[in-house]
């Protein structure tokens, strides 16, 4: 218990400072501590050595360079024991941090996991919780962190409180959001806030037997958890602790900004959302300093940056980096890089210690959050440029080869979302349909351009699942018999695995090799040279050219030019830098950086040869 104690003594006053402004409930409190101390007792002792070492080496995430993988247990491998079985997959792939989607048990509509039914026991037909403890000790030995996701902002309606509120028990009510129909706070703000279809009316979900309305911000199947009550704080934790013990690395905390609710107001990012981040944090550091908090906040940049905290009092360890996808794929669109510079050029200005997670694609939908106040002055509206994205993405508009799925879309405002895979989206599944050679070499260098722009940014890359094969979009999910999945077109982008792809990885010309060899390359550069670290100096250049980025890191004398072109046409980046001779990391070749022509979607990375 001495580690325990010390770490508990320096930060007792705070967490009960912060515990009391929440609840001013001290027999919570003595509760919460009490079982914090068991947590800590039954934690494994590998664990606790993990700990000790990492606690000595705080920046061991910003040190170590990561490579992220996000996938889903079932997807890719059929279940936990599947998943362990496939690591050497994973290790081939360059990885050091899997992120696997919810596993735990899911009531009967499970929105990809992200509907919990109970945290203590995974869903049947994925394992048991030994199979999990398993994979991440197996993980461990294979120098692979382990990533899951803390679904905090509420729970499934067939969750046990949820279960015992339906019969009307008031405990397990006060757990959630009740309202009846005259009490609806109607000026909750619905447009807001309604970005998840939901069940009408609105974000509330009608429950008849108790003629109430609950509270359900994403599907009327996830019922909100009402964080004001202590108890709800308090059992969330002990959840949280529990799953942490069975060997977790990273928790990526599930729609965090959501989780305090003060009616009137858009209920995102709430003050007192920071106070129980800060305190999660505190717990963590006395428990289990060994693990990470990952926030997933999918809003505006200055939103998402709260989380990191403040100097002293730090939240997050890591952010999820939600604005440079839809960035990415803008300047696909419009063949203009400039908004993506511009915000590049705020971006590698924050201080270095911020790590984010950067990916260009992911389970969910491509929501079009870009600077529109910037576009507008370049001549864009943001409803017709948000229709022109949707239409370029589904082929129908500026000579795209992408295809995909428009996701919660409103037809009066010609607003809605992006669904599709990254190799759809770059035109590979058209240039298989057509059976063209010319255009599947167009899609696969736009797909390693696009991911070399990820790997050549400050933070950890997250591959999503299939990427790194030039996994297509799935349409299969509209064939499911339930009706919840069938409806959900982020289902596009949640196929399975395609391990007889994997199988083509021997042969050199396969689209999959050809993709897989060169992500390889890149992220093995990301890895090995510390240029690529969080300390680096970053900026991006003019290169005189709409279509093609320029950014520059430097460290330690060391200084790498990436040079992508965002257009299917060649380009020539008219850059001029006389500080020596280059060579390309990839083709090994010498060459000046000076006036550089690019191939269609082509890049170039290249770093400055020391004499
Ligand atoms: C997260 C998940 C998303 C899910 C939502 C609600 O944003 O990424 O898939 O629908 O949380 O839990």
């Amino acid at each position: 218990m001495r580690n325990f104690k010390k770490r508990f003594e320096e930060r007792y006053d705070e967490l009960k400072w912060l515990y009391m402004e929440l609840y001013d409930n001290d027999a919570m409190l003595v509760e919460l501590v009490n079982r914090m101390k068991e947590f800590y007792k039954d934690r494994p002792d590998d664990l606790k050595e993990r700990d000790i070492i990492r606690e000595k080496n705080p920046r061991w995430y910003i040190k170590e360079p990561l490579i992220g993988y996000k996938t889903y247990v079932d997807k890719f491998a059929g279940d936990l024991k599947g998943v362990r079985g496939k690591l050497p997959y994973i290790k081939k792939s360059n990885i050091n941090v899997l992120h696997i989607m919810p596993f735990l048990k899911t009531g009967k509509n499970s929105d990809g996991g992200y509907a919990v039914a109970d945290y203590r026991s995974v869903e049947p037909a994925l394992g048991t919780m030994i199979d999990f403890e398993d994979l991440a000790e197996a993980c461990h030995n294979k120098g692979i962190n382990i990533c899951i996701d803390f679904v905090m902002n509420h729970t499934s309606n067939e969750h046990e409180w949820a279960k015992k509120a339906l019969t009307g028990d008031g405990e397990y009510m006060s757990r959630y959001f009740f309202f009846d129909n005259a009490e609806l706070p109607h000026n909750y703000n619905r447009t807001m806030h309604n970005i998840f279809p939901t069940t009408d009316p609105g974000n509330f979900t009608y429950i008849e037997n108790l003629h109430h309305y609950v509270l359900t911000t994403f599907h009327s199947y996830q019922w909100d958890l009402n964080y004001k009550n202590p108890r709800v704080f308090n059992e969330m934790v002990y959840n949280f602790l529990f799953l942490i013990n069975k060997g977790v690395d990273i928790v990526s905390l599930d729609s965090m900004s959501y989780i305090w609710k003060d009616f009137g107001t858009s209920c995102r990012n709430r003050p007192r959302v920071h106070t129980i981040i800060r305190i999660l944090r505190m717990i963590t550091e006395i428990v289990c300093p060994g693990v990470l908090l990952l926030g997933e906040v999918m809003q505006d940049p200055d939103a998402a940056v709260q989380y990191f905290g403040e100097v002293g009092k730090p939240e997050c360890h890591m952010l999820y980096n939600c604005s440079l996808m839809p960035m990415v794929w803008n300047a696909v669109a419009t063949r203009d890089i400039s908004l993506l510079k511009q915000s590049l050029d705020i971006f590698y200005s924050i201080p270095k210690q911020d790590v984010y997670l950067n990916f260009i694609r992911n389970h969910d939908d491509i929501k079009w959050r870009l600077d529109f106040d910037y576009l507008q002055r370049k001549g864009l509206e943001k409803p017709s440029h948000i229709k022109y994205l949707n239409d370029f993405f589904m082929g129908d508009a500026g000579y795209s080869h992408s295809k995909g799925e428009l996701y919660n879309e409103n037809e009066e405002s010609q607003d809605a979302k992006f669904c599709g895979r990254t190799a759809s989206m770059t035109g590979l599944e058209r240039a298989k349909l057509y059976k063209s050679k010319e255009l599947e070499s167009e899609a696969i260098r736009q797909i390693l351009m696009l991911y070399a722009f990820l790997i050549m940014q400050s933070g950890v890359p997250v591959v999503y699942y299939g990427d790194e094969l030039g996994l297509l979009n799935d349409y299969s999910y509209k064939k499911s018999k339930n009706e919840s999945e069938k409806n959900d077109p982020r289902n596009i982008q949640r196929g399975s695995f395609d391990w007889e792809g994997v199988k083509k990885l021997t042969d050199k010309y396969s689209t999959e090799a050809r993709i897989f060899y060169w992500l390889g390359q890149l992220e093995s550069f990301k890895k090995t040279e510390p240029v690529m670290g969080q300390e680096a100096y970053c900026w991006t250049l003019d290169t005189w050219e709409d279509g093609v980025l320029c950014t520059v890191r430097s460290y330690e004398g060391t200084k790498v030019m990436s040079l992508f072109n965002f257009t299917e046409h060649e380009k020539t980046a008219w850059i001029d830098e006389r500080d020596g001779m280059y060579q390309d990391i990839l083709s090994k070749k010498k060459r000046e950086a000076r006036n550089i022509e690019l191939p269609p979607y082509g890049f170039y990375i290249l770093k400055r040869i020391v004499e």
